[in-house]
């Protein structure tokens, strides 16, 4: 069995954009900008947008990060990101999820100038990806996208199983297989007999949220399996929706988590910021 390396591959793929970087920074006499909004204080929220923040700096991108208060309203936020959105300097906006509950996500999230949502959260970029036309993909599933394509060199007609239906993950990924003519089963928590689907699968990818939720032997020989599940157990380790180390030999590929699909994650949020700032030129 392949283990996919989502850490080496991330480093590649940003390594590939720093010369489009350095291009956009001399032709446009800036360098790209992403702005990362963050309400309140949630400490996984606080590692994630230090990671990309890192990241963004390390590859010529600047960030320009908006710490708000956890009690900030919805009106103080919309304004915000009125302001990211008439801001030149600003190629990418992304709010960081989840938002305190006395904030409606849904209409922050889609105040955001599609141009500028490099989440790919905004109906319009959701609608675009629907009927497969270009726009900015969410960054976990673009991720997802770029592991598999490492393993697999002909989708067409496989059988493609995604555990999980969030906007952010299971449907966009979903999409994504099926535009490059998977045979695609969406399953969750709800799911009758996801062991048998599961088991008749070529590619899973699980996000569940769910540590340890897909036995080893559910996995055919010959599979894929993309692991997009990170939790936090209580002795601090972390740990994927996959029982990675029940896999069996005869399965083709599989991603290790931590070390997968995260840093796919982060690297496809700087490309989707570089292709961001490109189409606004
Ligand atoms: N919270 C968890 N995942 C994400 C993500 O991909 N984007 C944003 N903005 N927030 C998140």
């Amino acid at each position: 069995m392949k283990i996919i390396d989502g850490k080496g591959l991330a480093e590649q793929l940003c390594d590939g954009l720093r010369d489009r970087i350095c291009v956009f920074a001399t032709r446009q006499g800036r360098a790209p900008g992403l702005a990362v909004v963050i309400v309140g204080a949630d400490p996984a929220s606080q590692v994630y947008v230090a990671m990309k923040e890192r990241r963004a700096n390390s590859l010529g991108i600047r960030s320009f990060r908006h710490d708000l208060a956890a009690d900030t309203s919805e009106d103080d936020l919309i304004a915000l990101v009125d302001r990211l959105n008439a801001d030149p300097g600003v190629d990418g906006i992304l709010v960081q999820l989840p938002l305190p509950r006395h904030v409606d996500a849904g209409r922050v999230l889609d105040r955001i100038s599609p141009a500028k949502d490099v989440d790919g959260f905004h109906p319009v970029n959701v609608g675009r990806l629907s009927i497969g036309t270009d726009g900015l993909v969410p960054c976990t599933p673009l991720g997802v996208m770029r592991l598999l394509e490492t393993v697999v060199t002909d989708f067409r007609g496989l059988n493609a199983v995604v555990i999980g239906k969030s906007n952010i993950v299971g449907k966009p990924v979903a999409l994504l297989l099926l535009e490059r003519e998977c045979t695609v089963t969406v399953t969750h928590i709800e799911t009758r007999g996801l062991h048998g689907i599961v088991s008749g699968a070529d590619i899973v990818v699980v996000a569940a949220g769910s540590p340890g939720l897909v036995r080893g032997d559910w996995i055919k020989p010959g599979a894929v399996v993309i692991d997009v599940g990170i939790t936090r157990m209580a002795d601090g380790s972390i740990r994927g929706d996959v029982a990675f180390d029940e896999l069996d030999p005869s399965v083709a590929a599989a991603t290790p988590v931590p070390g997968g699909v995260g840093p796919m994650t982060i690297a496809c949020l700087m490309l989707n910021t570089v292709q961001a700032a490109e189409r606004r030129v």
